[in-house]
């Protein structure tokens, strides 16, 4: 059997972890007891930042199982046989709590998946709502400064919070969502995913169409009202962790069945409503939900820092059949992930196990950097072109033009002012159980809030439905202004 005696870092066997060396029985520590400085210092440096959002989160590893031919859209690999099985990662989270916050929060959950397909790691960075709240990525920090906590009183505030929502009329789609019964899941097997924005696929022929990715959860949908999740944060405040968990112990594998909607390019760019546009969604009417395949997760992490907690998710990581949309939300995204993993894990993080693909890496130009753990491969020359015609781009993986035209500007996206029609579409689908609940979270919501920041969004609300408004206001408990009552 081999030794399981203690050592240190350097491998040198540990004489005594349980008294530092003193100078006499009762005198000061010597500084030569490195055994105590090297156990202290590890322990100072095992916190890493945590996420700027998303901080709290759970993982698991699975596997894709492809049910339906989808070639005819995409010619990436992962999709190319029936039955193929692709193994992946999947991590939710809740997006505004820190590292330590409580899982029932009323608040949108993160929908990760990493597929590591035969090409390389595909990136899905999804949430549980179709839609966001906002739609250009100038202004994703103030959103979510206001999401966060004040810089004066460390805590988080509905003025702000509801302040800048209603200046940003584009969040009503998902703020009712966010205040529907959907608003706090119980679990993280109990709610659907999306990728949320418009993304493409290119097929063998280099013809493009636009998608959306659906993931439809087999264990169907369960949330908890206010109350409940009073309740279960006072009791339990690793309730989707554990639910997660404890599932996947059981051999109780959780699945979704994974969906896209797919708009032809022509399509796409002849359309009045901007298919671009993350606030929106498409009707599955007009783009009907078509199965793609299955994800089901069935092995807990062994160690949840090394997989969970330094795992690394970026929209940009996409393979040759999948590629971006003009989204410009999503645009911003496609830089801001691998900007704060080199920040939060390190120019390396590709090498972490949980991050790096399956198939092999040649990036021979991407050598040294703090924490490089493998050979930094070693003699292999680190340019290219080169005289031994080593490390050639490969054609087929670029992808075809994509027509744009005009003028470089900084266009508004305050063009396009309908802020109303799809949460309106939404609420009217709601019944009369489902409407007071949500005037209920919304007035809840709005505890403290001042004055004159209600009238705004009052105001927003009333664009959506006279009744939503109503509701609210009586929710709240709060009479209309007096110019409003003494309206005919
Ligand atoms: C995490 C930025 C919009 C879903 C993050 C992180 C950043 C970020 C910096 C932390 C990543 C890390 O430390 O590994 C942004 C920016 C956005 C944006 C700049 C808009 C311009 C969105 C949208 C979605 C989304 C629209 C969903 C549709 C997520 C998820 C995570 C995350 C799920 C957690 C990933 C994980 O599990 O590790 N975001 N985000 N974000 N974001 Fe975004």
């Amino acid at each position: 059997m081999t030794n399981r005696n203690l050592t240190t870092a350097a491998g040198a066997p540990v004489g005594d972890n349980q008294n530092v060396q003193t100078a006499g029985p009762r005198g000061p520590v010597t500084l030569q007891d490195f055994w105590l400085i090297e156990k202290l210092a590890h322990f100072d440096r095992e916190v890493i930042p945590e996420r700027r959002v998303h901080a709290k989160g759970s993982g698991a590893f699975g596997t894709l199982r492809i049910t339906h031919d989808i070639s005819r859209f995409s010619k990436a690999k992962v999709f190319d046989t029936i039955g193929k099985e692709t193994k992946i990662f999947m991590r939710f989270s809740t997006v505004a709590g820190e590292r330590g916050a409580a899982d029932a929060e009323r608040d949108v959950r993160g929908f990760s998946i990493k597929f590591y397909t035969e090409e390389g790691n595909w990136d899905i960075v999804g949430n549980n709502t179709p839609v966001f709240f906002i739609r250009d990525p100038l202004k994703f920090p103030d959103f979510i400064h206001t999401q966060k906590r004040d810089p004066r009183t460390n805590m988080r505030d509905a003025n702000t919070i509801w302040d800048f929502w209603s200046r940003s009329p584009e969040s009503l789609h998902q703020i009712t969502i966010l205040m529907s019964d959907r608003g706090i899941p119980k679990n993280y097997r109990q709610m659907h995913g999306f990728g949320s924005h418009t993304f493409s696929m290119i097929n063998a022929d280099d013809e493009r169409v636009y998608v959306k990715f659906h993931f439809k959860s087999m264990q169907g949908i369960e949330n908890y009202t206010n109350a409940e999740a009073k309740k279960v944060i006072g009791e339990d405040r690793e309730s989707a962790q554990r639910d997660l968990f404890d599932s996947i112990e059981k051999g109780n594998f959780p699945r979704w069945r994974f969906c896209i909607q797919v708009m032809p390019e022509r399509e796409a760019l002849a359309r009045a409503e901007n298919p671009f546009d993350i606030t929106k969604t498409w009707s599955q009417k007009t783009y009907p939900l078509l199965d793609v395949g299955v994800i089901e997760l069935n092995r807990n992490p062994d160690n949840y820092f090394a997989e969970v907690e330094q795992s690394a998710f970026t929209p940009a990581n996409v393979v040759p059949g999948i590629g971006f949309s003009p989204d410009r939300l999503l645009q911003g995204r496609l830089f801001s992930y691998g900007d704060t993993q080199r920040y939060r894990l390190g120019i390396n993080h590709h090498q972490i196990p949980v991050n790096a693909p399956l198939n092999p890496r040649h990036t021979p130009f991407h050598r040294d950097g703090a924490m490089r753990a493998d050979g930094n491969l070693g003699g292999t020359i680190n340019y290219e072109p080169n005289r031994f015609g080593l490390f050639q781009e490969d054609a087929a993986a670029r992808e075809p033009s994509q027509s744009m035209e005009g003028a470089i500007a900084h266009y508004s996206h305050r063009q396009d002012d309908d802020y109303f029609s799809h949460p309106r579409a939404l609420f009217e689908l709601f019944d009369e159980g489902e409407r007071q609940r949500l005037f209920d979270n919304i007035a809840d919501a709005m505890a403290g809030v001042e004055r004159d920041i209600v009238e705004r969004e009052l105001a927003l609300f009333e664009g959506i439905h006279a009744d939503y408004a109503a509701g609210v206001r009586r929710a709240l408990g709060k009479p209309a202004p007096v110019s409003e009552t003494a309206l005919p």
